[in-house]
């Protein structure tokens, strides 16, 4: 996610738009930029790191403007920097382009431009090849120009033009990526998303879908995907500034984890070619590399290391290469075997974590090939892996992660699947249906969260214990491990999670009387051994919240709650078992009054041993 705000009327432009990036950078804070109308010509100035850094270059420059675009990013092509930051210019600076989203195609309208128009690009980026349509198609209309440039792309956009040629205007697109316009008193605006404009308006017109917006100081005009003018009603914001941050949700962490099915859509489907094929952009590995590996690590701290849970049965079965997992702290004290042949995977959300950065050098310092899974676009594990394969969650805000952990269980699918097919440890068939199932996952994963409201009255029931276990077997133990987790940091439970076959040798000894036992029961192989350790824990008195899927009706004479997800592949599961747990762990730390966004004692990025 980037955040883009327009502002053209006839106040400080500047100030206005730094303002208002300011309020987006929950949608991205990698890197930021402005470009002002002045002195006939489109000024851009843009700098990496927060936004803070761009009011330090621009504070003493006189850069009074009444119109202008800004930018604040969060790296999805291209890593961090003042030249990968937005606005992008076509060569002749008349123009300059704030995009928000993926442009698909970038790269074929890259080598075109270079070849047809001669065109020089500057920076990594699929947004500069935006600025360069427009400026070839431009004559003497802007939107015609950027109707006509729209049409070459394909991808999800909102974007946001302003041109020296027609300096009294902003004209804004929006395919996929949330756009509005912004109503003002002899001024109007553009912006990704409310909190923008909040200080300033609150009439707006929410853009929809293929619809492009022409924003003057005196008049917004719509144009529908026929380039035909519309009318819109006038939505009225009654938020708060706060409220809007979170898109109307009362937490980061529970937006976050609702963003989840367009997370793991992002995540798998921009990673599948026109015939459905697997394509690992930012994954170098040949077959001859991928065959030669003996072992693989998985690497990780907290919820990435349950990640790397999972991830270790889905690359084992897919690639049927030996997977071992371990913590980051502990890997790289224990003089690791590594050679070669070793590939290690080290997962990380915010990509600067110190213990999976320390691990990493560790593997690598001893002959591994490197392979990271990250959030961040440009961090530490990224910029130190040999290759780096992104989870688009978008920003994560709160502490205790979600959508960075789900989307972290696709990026194990799809190496486990990409190996296996590239060493042909997996039928094509095989191969089809997996990736078919993976395809289901994110309306399946909106099923699940329309269990909401009955899993907040679960959690009436629930918030005033102090201690929880959490129970199950094979995948079911990783997700088992994360519940436990997402409990215990956000509500200050002590929750503990065992395999369950594990529990006959000693943890069973703390089962008594009404002990809380959330038990996952979602594999189908392994469906009757967890009814037994339901069973043995009944039987000591235990009350069992059981997790399985549709149609597992058995489980309803043990169990005494039930929480059901949608039937799939047993592999996939945990990207579906989690989301009640999560929301589970949510409603009881909010029913417990705790500071949900930012628990005690815990940072978003742990840069310290
Ligand atoms: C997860 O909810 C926690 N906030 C924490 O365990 C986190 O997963 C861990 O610190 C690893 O962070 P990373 O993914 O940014 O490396």
């Amino acid at each position: 996610m980037c955040g883009i705000v327009g502002y053209v009327g006839n106040d400080d432009a500047r100030e206005i738009i730094i303002e208002g990036l300011k309020k987006l950078e929950y949608r991205g804070y990698d890197s930021a930029g402005i470009a002002l109308y002045k002195d006939g010509k489109i000024q851009v100035r843009k700098s990496a790191g927060r936004i803070a850094n761009l009011e330090k270059l621009i504070e003493t420059e006189d850069l009074h403007s009444t119109v202008g675009i800004g930018h604040t990013r969060w790296a999805t092509h291209g890593a961090p920097s003042d030249v990968n930051a937005h606005p992008h210019s076509d060569m002749a600076n008349t123009l300059a382009v704030v995009h928000n989203g993926i442009i698909e195609n970038y790269l074929e309208l890259k080598e075109w431009l270079a070849k047809e128009h001669g065109v020089v690009f500057r920076s990594e980026t699929d947004t500069e090849v935006i600025a360069h349509l427009i400026s070839v198609y431009y004559e003497d209309d802007l939107k015609e120009a950027v109707f006509k440039a729209v049409d070459k792309m394909r991808g999800a956009y909102a974007i946001g033009v302003v041109s020296a040629k027609e300096p009294d205007k902003i004209v804004a697109v929006r395919k996929d990526a949330p756009l509005i316009a912004g109503i003002g008193e002899g001024c109007n605006f553009i912006a990704s998303d409310i909190p923008a404009l909040l200080k300033y308006v609150r009439r707006i017109y929410l853009i929809e879908n293929n619809e492009t917006v022409v924003v003057t100081r005196d008049d917004i005009t719509i144009y529908n995907a026929d380039r035909q003018p519309v009318t819109r009603d006038v939505f009225h914001v009654t938020w708060d500034a706060d409220a809007a941050e979170k898109d109307g949700y009362e937490h980061f962490m529970l937006k976050e984890i609702h963003e989840q099915p367009k997370g793991l859509f992002e995540t798998l489907n921009r990673r599948l070619d026109d015939r459905g094929n697997i394509r690992l952009d930012g994954i170098h590995l040949t077959k001859e590399e991928i065959q030669q590996f003996t072992k693989i690590y998985i690497v990780a701290c907290g919820t990435a290391y349950h990640a790397g849970l999972v991830g270790k049965f889905a690359i084992e079965k897919l690639a049927k290469i030996p997977v071992e997992v371990d913590v980051a702290s502990e890997f790289r004290y224990r003089d690791p075997f590594v050679d070669d042949k070793t590939l290690f995977i080290a997962i990380s959300q915010s990509g600067e974590t110190l213990d999976t950065l320390a691990a990493l050098r560790e593997a690598k310092s001893k002959g591994a090939r490197v392979l990271s899974v990250v959030n961040v676009v440009g961090s530490s594990v990224a910029r130190e892996s040999d290759d780096v394969f992104y989870t688009w969650a978008g920003p994560e805000i709160a502490v205790a992660s979600t959508k960075a952990y789900t989307t972290q269980l696709m990026c194990m699918y799809l190496i486990g699947l990409y190996m296996g097919y590239t060493k042909g440890t997996i039928t094509e068939e095989y191969y089809r249906h997996f990736i078919d199932e993976l395809r289901m996952i994110p309306d399946k994963l909106k099923e699940v969260l329309k269990q909401e409201d009955s899993i907040h009255e679960m959690a009436k029931g629930l918030y005033r214990r102090e201690q929880v276990f959490f129970i199950g077997r094979g995948v079911d133990c990783g997700v088992a491990y994360e519940g436990s987790l997402k409990l215990k940091e956000i509500s200050y439970i002590n929750s503990f999670a065992i395999a369950a076959g594990e529990l006959k040798h000693g943890t069973i000894a703390l089962i008594e009387q009404d002990t809380l036992v959330i038990s996952l029961a979602t594999q189908d192989r392994l469906f009757e051994k967890m009814l037994s350790n339901i069973q043995e824990i009944k039987a000591r008195g235990a009350t069992v919240i059981g997790l399985s899927k549709e149609g597992n009706k058995e489980i309803e004479g043990q169990a005494n709650q039930v929480i059901y997800i949608p039937e799939c592949m047993d592999e996939i599961t945990p990207l579906l078992s989690v989301v009640p747990l999560q929301l589970l762990a949510y409603y009881i730390a909010r029913l417990r009054g705790c500071d949900i966004d930012k628990p005690k004692n815990l940072a978003k990025s742990v840069t310290v041993e």
